[in-house]
């Protein structure tokens, strides 16, 4: 039956191929779909009468050759009222070929492959690490006491577990909610001097808004040898700073609170829209609040295993997310994820 069908479309489709006026088109049309004698109007009539199980697959077949038939037939019926060779026939070898839309970058990569550059001409290593890790790693290492509040505000993701299995505190698995997950697990198995940073997703159970994501982007970094200093710290940032934005930008340090950095602070940055002006994006006060920094806590080194005193560090954590946005004046970080072309094909 299929056969049949099949050989009924070829001769269909020879028969419309060499018609020339509308009268053959005409009866080619009663020929095979006339109310009453038309070959495939039998066949899709006799198709209720059909085995059940070959009953589908021929009714499909069938239709789809109607179709295929009609549009043939509308095609032909156009082609001879017009006078014109149909698009589909009339193929120019000559004429150029259409692009594909390329793939480009996306701009949260592009900035990273560029912080990633300017870290390695300055001697540090990237790691990329582990989005989901546990109690230990993401907060009890960095100094966190437990069950302290300061944990409460990073508002994590815990994996749901098995609760007959016993797991302890520090076992227990979230995503990361910052990318200091990396600190102690990179401690562990390297020894100082060390200068590393860490790209990557973190994970916090948000609302989200124009300047928040439940996944958002982050850069660790820190260094640790003998005789590291804040001034080293200020100088990596303003060094980073000024190349990403192709400009002096100077830089201020207030106090801030991290459980692993002591001292901690915020590192703010010159406005690089007004350069210390005062516009709307520093909210007129020409400084921007940008990187969370500090002092390696002694903690910190001692749950890396380090000898007691020996090493002093610093280290950072900056959203790259929110350094894309800076340098391409986007103003909703909700789009970097959004896979809006009409977005993603400005970069
Ligand atoms: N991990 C911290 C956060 O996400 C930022 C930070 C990193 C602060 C390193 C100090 C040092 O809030």
């Amino acid at each position: 039956m299929k056969n049949k069908l099949l050989k009924i479309k070829e001769t269909a489709f020879q028969e419309i191929n060499k018609a020339k006026d509308l009268r053959v088109i005409e009866n080619i049309r009663v020929k095979y779909f006339g109310r009453k004698d038309g070959l495939l109007t039998k066949v899709l009539r006799g198709v209720s009468d059909l085995p059940k199980d070959s009953r589908k697959e021929i009714g499909s077949v069938a239709n789809s050759i109607k179709k295929e038939l009609e549009g043939e037939l509308e095609q032909a019926i156009r082609v001879i009222k017009g006078g014109k060779v149909s698009e589909a026939a009339f193929f120019d070898e000559t004429l150029p070929g259409k692009k594909p839309p390329e793939g480009h970058i996306h701009p949260l990569t592009r900035i990273k492959l560029e912080v990633e550059d300017i870290f390695k001409s300055m001697g540090f290593e990237v790691h990329e690490g582990n989005e989901l890790t546990n109690l230990y790693y993401n907060f009890l290492s960095l100094n966190f006491p437990e069950n302290h509040p300061a944990m409460d505000s990073y508002d994590t993701f815990f994996i749901k577990e098995d609760p007959k299995k016993k797991i302890g505190l520090k076992d227990r698995r979230v995503m990361r909610a910052h990318t200091s997950n990396m600190q102690v697990k990179i401690m562990e198995n390297k020894k100082p001097p060390l200068r590393v940073i860490v790209p990557g997703r973190c994970f916090r159970h948000e609302a989200t808004d124009a300047s928040h994501e439940h996944t958002f982007h982050q850069i660790e970094g820190f260094v640790v040898d003998e005789e590291i200093s804040i001034a080293n710290l200020v100088n990596t940032q303003k060094e980073l700073l000024s190349r990403i934005f192709n400009k002096d930008v100077k830089v201020r340090l207030r106090p801030g609170y991290f459980p692993f950095v002591e001292p901690g602070f915020e590192l703010d940055a010159s406005c690089v829209i007004c350069e210390g002006k005062g516009c709307s994006v520093c909210k007129k006060t020409g400084w921007i609040e940008l990187i969370p920094c500090g002092m390696i806590h002694p903690k910190v080194f001692e749950s890396a295993g380090y000898p007691k005193g020996k090493y002093t560090g610093f280290a950072f954590g900056m959203g790259w997310s929110r350094l894309a946005m800076m340098k391409y004046g986007i103003d909703d970080i909700r789009l970097f994820m959004s896979g809006d072309l009409r977005f993603l094909e400005q970069f």
